[in-house]
């Protein structure tokens, strides 16, 4: 099993979406077979998709000149990257009621079209459709109630965006609230390595 394990968070230390997407691989490890592809949004910085790349990418392959290839180098080899994998875990804090920017980017680069999703007679069609992916969320506030679900826009947008490049197989496991003190924040840990084990023996 092959997986691609991106962690966002900008903290390297005391990051908690980083210690559990690593508890999670390590679970994952006593279970199953796997090699591991990481990819640290924090310390791997992404540009910015520019308006060369917006160009470049609607060109097909082998008509591309010699300076759109170029720009399209970084997200060819992400998109390799995400092609190789089974699984792909993303490990993310919520930022501003959203991804981090750098997941953003990232996204921006891995959502191309005539790789990762076809434009065909009977619309979109995703190729990404026998991966498995988990996005382990940590983030200060909780968003469960009523008031606030509206306030969530991390689970909404990655739900919309897996599945147009066509992912059914997602999980989502928050760690929430981290606002609160290390008691709550240890509670969520707990909660969610209970969540890990179903999800890794359905795997
Ligand atoms: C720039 C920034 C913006 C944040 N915005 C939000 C937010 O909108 N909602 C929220 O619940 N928590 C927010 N937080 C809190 C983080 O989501 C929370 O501290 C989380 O545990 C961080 O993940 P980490 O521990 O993996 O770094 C924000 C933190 C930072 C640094």
């Amino acid at each position: 099993m092959k997986v691609l394990h991106i962690d966002a968070s900008l903290r390297s230390a005391g990051s908690v979406s980083r210690e559990m997407s690593q508890t999670f691989v390590d679970h994952l490890k006593e279970k199953k077979d796997i090699t591991i592809d990481r990819l640290d949004l924090a310390t791997e910085r992404l540009d910015h998709v520019t308006q060369l790349y917006a160009e470049a990418m609607y060109v097909p392959y082998g008509q591309h000149t010699e300076e759109q290839a170029k720009e399209l180098e970084t997200s060819d080899a992400l998109v390799d990257r995400v092609m190789d994998a089974n699984v792909i875990i993303i490990g993310t804090p919520t930022y501003n009621f959203g991804i981090p920017s750098s997941l953003k980017t990232f996204i921006d680069l891995v959502v191309r079209s005539g790789r990762t999703f076809m434009y065909t007679e009977t619309g979109f069609e995703g190729q990404l459709k026998d991966k498995k992916v988990i996005v382990i969320n940590s983030r200060g506030l909780s968003y469960g109630e009523e008031e606030t679900k509206g306030n969530d826009h991390v689970t909404d947008y990655l739900k919309t965006i897996l599945g147009f490049v066509g992912i059914t197989d997602m999980q989502f496991v928050y760690l929430d609230p981290t606002f609160f003190g290390k008691e709550a924040t240890e509670h969520a840990k707990t909660k969610a390595k209970e969540q890990f084990k179903t999800i890794i023996n359905r795997w």
